[in-house]
């Protein structure tokens, strides 16, 4: 028996030419998998479908998504209308080069984003993935200070705590301690790091949450192109939700620097906080906003950085052009997901879908906080967290929600789930007493 649960003998469904087994084995010899070990991972679980909130199972089960794959999967699984928008695409046409080309698509989904992104926000640059749309927004910032004739503004700042990709730019901005500075010391550019906001979004505000921001800020000020942070909810890098009041502060000094500020809603947008976008927690406008993830429905990976009409205009100064270009860039196959996805989204009650789900965490999740094995449980929009005092161990726990028939994958002291916004209220209520349950046993 695999630690999974999952009977190795078993055929699996559809045109595949291994059996469950087979297929444990061979994605242990050929794939590498996310954060994992290259010489000897913990077993992967095989999925041959999706439908709705439910993954089915190589040998036949069902789990109930508690993750919509990493905060994406926002309709659901093969969604009729996502999977008709990319039928219709395939038959016209799946690519075209973006160089000196554009399409119908392209040009519908970038006014879409302006129009429901706040209003400032003037020009989309598309792109393949959230950690792509960071450095785009990276470069922005630090382009655009180098047309003004400031060379020297080429540094970021950010909060500890915070997560915005695995490539070399957006890893320099993430967490110093919890990321990976460590393991590339010397390769990743030096930045600068505030102290992370300590007042919750749910709580009373201290005005000495902004201090080491700007104190930071004024003293370096000629260095520094552009703050980024995720706002409201800081995501991979401890799940953790801050008060509205930091991000009107930090606009307000911002300003007073002349530093552009960034805000990474790859995480947080199209809903997940219960506004469209965080920011609107606040009602604070970034220089630039990057969004990725939900922007496809979770169909495929898909990014965009959008940014003013100040930004555009300090870069083309002196017909200064912008050095990006991916080669899949405003994909046209993407580009008519993340608008069918978009429309779908416009067309939700999303104060009642997300305000449903929140309580639904809200009164679900309570009951762990009982055990003493729990810090602290938290829940913002269709965001729910269970902090434990220790991290998890994967190896006993993961099996455990497996068997239980819901797909929650912890990391470190955080059990959380963001599923579906389509998630029905029992299956809700299904997710949150399986995650008290395994919580109980830690
Ligand atoms: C806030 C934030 N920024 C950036 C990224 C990176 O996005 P991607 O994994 O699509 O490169 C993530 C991914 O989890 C994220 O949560």
């Amino acid at each position: 028996m695999s630690p999974f649960f999952i009977n190795p003998g078993l055929p699996c469904p559809g045109d595949f030419w291994m059996n469950v087994n087979e297929m444990i084995q061979a994605d242990r010899e050929y794939v590498l998998h996310p954060y994992a070990s290259p010489t000897n991972p913990l077993p992967s679980i095989p999925v041959v479908g999706a439908e709705g909130v439910r993954l089915l199972l190589a040998d036949g089960r069902e789990l109930i998504d508690g993750m919509a794959s990493w905060w994406c999967v926002i309709h659901g699984y093969n969604h009729p209308v996502l999977n008709s928008a990319l039928q219709q695409q395939i038959a016209k046409m799946s690519h075209v080069m973006f160089g000196g080309i554009t399409h119908p698509q392209a040009i519908t989904l970038a006014k879409k984003l302006v129009e429901i992104t706040p209003d400032g926000l003037r020009k989309v640059f598309f792109c393949d993935s959230g950690s792509v749309s960071v450095e785009v927004a990276i470069k922005m910032a630090i382009q655009y200070w180098t047309s003004l004739g400031h060379k020297g503004k080429n540094r970021l700042l950010t909060i500890r705590h915070g997560y915005h990709g695995d490539t070399f730019g957006a890893m320099s901005v993430c967490d110093p301690i919890t990321g990976m500075h460590h393991l590339f010391s010397g390769a990743v550019a030096r930045q600068y790091f505030a102290e992370a906001p300590q007042c919750r979004a749910d709580g009373e505000w201290d005005q000495a949450d902004i201090s080491s921001m700007a104190a930071i800020l004024s003293e370096n000020k000629e260095r520094i192109a552009a703050v980024i942070v995720e706002p409201i909810v800081q995501g991979a890098g401890g799940m953790r939700f801050y008060a509205p009041e930091y991000l009107r502060q930090l606009r307000r000094l911002c300003d007073e620097n002349d530093v552009l500020l960034i805000f990474d809603e790859i995480a947080t947008g199209f809903g997940r906080t219960g506004k469209l976008f965080a920011c609107e927690h606040a009602q604070v406008l970034p220089d630039i906003i990057c969004l990725g993830k939900a922007i496809t429905g979770g169909y495929m990976s898909f990014a965009a950085t959008i940014t003013s009409q100040n930004v555009c205009e300090g870069i083309g100064r002196d017909n200064g052009v912008f050095m990006h270009g991916p080669t899949f860039m405003g994909n046209p196959l993407a580009c008519a997901v993340a608008n069918a996805s978009l429309d779908l989204l416009m067309g939700y009650d999303l104060a009642r879908m997300i305000g449903g789900i929140e309580t639904a965490l809200l009164e679900g999740l309570a009951p762990c906080r009982k055990f003493g094995t729990v810090a602290d449980v938290r829940v913002l929009g269709a965001i729910g967290v269970v902090e434990l005092h220790k991290p998890v161990d994967m190896v006993r726990i993961q099996p455990e929600f497996v068997r239980r028939g819901v797909w929650v994958r912890p990391f470190g002291k955080l059990v959380y789930v963001m599923p579906s916004y389509v998630i029905e209220p029992c299956d809700l209520n299904f997710l949150t007493r399986m995650i008290v349950e395994v919580v109980s046993l830690l």
